[in-house]
């Protein structure tokens, strides 16, 4: 049996044959409805989908009850998503899908260096964020420790990347992202550029942890099952760069207590960094006048050539 049967009794060992039988019969023929889907990728996804839902249903003998608890839950996941608020994909992330796809398509990438590693996305990036110079500020006012990032963008071959673009955002020290106020506000969120020599370096806001979204559906379940909502503190970069892969990815505080229980599984080991403070009057290496302590991060990133991605197997 699968390794969910620490967890649960599956039941399906005691199913009479007759019945297995049926069950079977039930799963071959919406296999085959499938048969002659002109797009074989298509038929790939909706076969194996077909297999694995059925196979689920059968593992837990899935009560009718619970069949239609699962239908109500899917429609309040519907009802509350909008332009603004994707709770489908939040679903995703609590339940590790929206982890796994990324696992999936940002294999090890190693070359005389590896590929600095992806992770979740999330639902607070916005495109048209300001731009700041090199050496910059994100931070637009948002409550918060300062806090120095720093680092290079080279390829997994050691060569600086030159201009690549870097997209960062993040919550503020009450845990929330400029949109998720409503007074318009544009703030913890800023797009720069790597110089030359791929060297970038920006202040931004030491990271906290904060809740996810969870006074909706999602937030049930995760109440329902006695999970926590909060994600560990973070920082989001998106960096791009001709003939590079894109990399979505964070990175996260050392010593956070919240690194094993982060709530959408985003924490890979290679991307703890160490945020190390610096007490009120240290000096900054652009001469900002800081009245109280800060924070700074090293951060180098490294970008795995474009078209490393697996190809489709089937
Ligand atoms: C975030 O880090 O911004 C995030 C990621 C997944 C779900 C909710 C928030
Ligand atoms: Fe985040």
């Amino acid at each position: 049996m699968s390794s969910t049967a620490d967890t649960h009794q599956p039941a399906t060992g005691q199913v009479a044959a007759e019945q297995t039988a049926v069950e079977e019969n039930l799963i071959a023929t919406v296999l085959a409805s499938f048969d002659n889907t002109p797009d074989p990728r298509l038929k790939q996804v909706m076969q194996s989908l077909v297999a694995h839902l059925h196979a689920f249903i059968r593992d837990v003998r899935l009560t009718e009850a619970e069949w239609n608890k699962a239908i109500e839950f899917l429609t309040a996941v519907g009802h509350i998503t909008d332009d603004r608020r994707q709770e489908f994909i939040l679903l995703s992330d609590v339940l590790g899908a929206s982890m796994q796809t990324i696992n999936v398509n940002n294999p090890t990438c190693t070359g005389s260096a590896v590929a600095t590693e992806a992770t979740v996305f999330g639902p607070f990036f916005v495109d048209d964020a300001p731009e700041i110079p090199n050496g910059g500020d994100i931070a637009g006012g948002a409550p918060g420790q300062p806090c120095w990032i720093e680092g290079t963008v080279t390829d997994t071959e050691g060569n600086p990347v030159p201009n690549a673009r870097i997209e960062v955002w993040e919550a503020d020290e009450d845990g929330f992202y400029d949109v998720q106020y409503d007074d318009n506000r544009v703030a913890g969120r800023a797009h720069l550029f790597a110089d030359e020599d791929g060297k970038y370096s920006f202040w931004g806001l030491t990271p906290t942890p904060y809740p996810i979204p969870h006074d909706g559906p999602v937030g049930r379940m995760l109440e329902a099952t006695g999970r926590s909502p909060m994600r560990a503190s973070h920082l989001h970069f998106m960096v791009t760069a001709e003939g590079l892969r894109t990399l979505v990815t964070h990175i996260f505080v050392r010593g956070d207590e919240l690194l094993k229980s982060d709530t959408v599984f985003g924490v890979k080991e290679s991307l703890v960094k160490d945020f190390v403070q610096q007490p009120a009057g240290t000096p900054t290496q652009d001469g900002r006048a800081l009245a109280s302590g800060w924070t700074r991060a090293r951060f180098d990133i490294v970008l795995a050539p474009a078209g490393a991605e697996p190809a489709h197997a089937g």
